[in-house]
């Protein structure tokens, strides 16, 4: 069997309460899309995490490395139907988890593109009762996390839609969430696009290069409506991760759909009109700084065999 050893840091009690929490997820959570977990191991300062090792590595590679073999239009569509798949399952568990660190490195890929969602160091207990949100300090990644949450540090699942909706842009535009080597707007992925989302004649600025244009038009616009609804800065408006994937699904069904998945289709739809998008000033200002806490990257990771 082939592992992937992921080694961290000894860095004190952050990291050690990040590797606690991932073996206590990863250990009782279990969905084909959810990475695999084998063993752990804790010795004095020393910690290391076993996964199952995924062949095709992270989004991030297959989308920004330079000299990376293009992703089809329906292959990004069928990583974005797995990740929504693994969201979708954390938030409707019996007891509710919030991922927190939603982004193309932290998702990875099988020899087949299906995708599987890593690092549980910063996954949260969701709210009980009639509780939305539940108070916590800021973590996660710059340009991925929810402007609400990065404001006030109230999380609840509708952050990790926000960031979902991030991921989405990027599997559109081809291009990083933060990009520090662009000028202006142009640096913060959901700033520079939002513009373009929502117009079906401009949306084609916006959309990967590497495409070449190979891509259904109205699926693609049909997508970017959903990243925006994702990407609301009202969290209530932004749709559950069920109706996330109810959307994709639809965009990756064939033509000729038998009854059945016609009738499944027109449920999603319908959920969908359901969470329709506001005018809603940017959350220009308020999104991650260089001041704020949010993590820098962890520990790299090496395989074997
Ligand atoms: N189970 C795995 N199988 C194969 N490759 C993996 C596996 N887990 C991680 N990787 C690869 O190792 C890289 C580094 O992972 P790691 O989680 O340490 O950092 P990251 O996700 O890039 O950033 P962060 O530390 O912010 O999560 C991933 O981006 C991915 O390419
Ligand atoms: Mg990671």
């Amino acid at each position: 069997m082939v592992v992937a050893v992921k080694k961290l840091k000894p860095e004190g009690f952050q990291g050690h309460k990040e590797w606690l929490t991932e073996v206590t997820y990863l250990g009782q959570l279990h969905h084909p899309n959810l990475v695999k977990l084998i063993g752990y191991c804790l010795d004095g300062e020393n910690r290391l995490l076993v996964y199952e090792f995924m062949p095709k590595g992270s989004l991030e590679n297959h989308l920004f490395r330079r000299g990376a073999q293009p992703l089809s239009w329906e292959i990004r569509i069928k990583v974005a139907i797995g990740a929504a798949k693994g969201l979708r399952f954390l938030h409707d568990a019996e007891s509710p988890v919030i991922y927190r660190d939603f982004k193309a490195s932290n998702i990875l890929l099988d020899l087949e593109f299906n995708s599987k969602l890593s690092d549980f160091g910063l996954a949260k207990a969701g709210p009980t009762g009639d509780r939305t949100h539940v108070s916590t300090q800021v973590m996660g990644t710059q340009g991925y996390a929810a402007p609400e949450y990065v404001a006030t540090g109230r999380l609840s699942s509708k952050s990790d839609v926000y960031s979902f909706g991030v991921v989405l842009l990027e599997l559109l535009s081809g291009r990083r969430a933060v990009d520090k080597s662009k000028i202006g707007i142009e640096q913060n992925l959901v700033e520079w696009a939002k513009p373009y989302l929502g117009d079906k004649r401009k949306l084609f600025r916006i959309m990967d290069t590497k495409l070449e244009g190979q891509y259904p038009k109205k699926g693609a616009y049909t997508c970017a409506s959903l990243a925006l609804q994702c990407l609301s800065p009202e969290a209530k408006v932004r749709p559950r991760m069920s109706e996330v994937l109810a959307a994709l699904e639809q965009l990756s069904a064939p033509k000729n759909a038998s009854k059945t998945s016609q009738a499944e289709q027109k449920t999603a739809t319908n959920a969908l009109s359901r969470t329709q998008v506001r005018s809603h000033p940017s959350p220009s200002g308020r999104t991650p700084g260089g001041a704020s806490p949010l993590l820098p990257r962890r520990s790299p990771l090496h395989s074997s065999s």
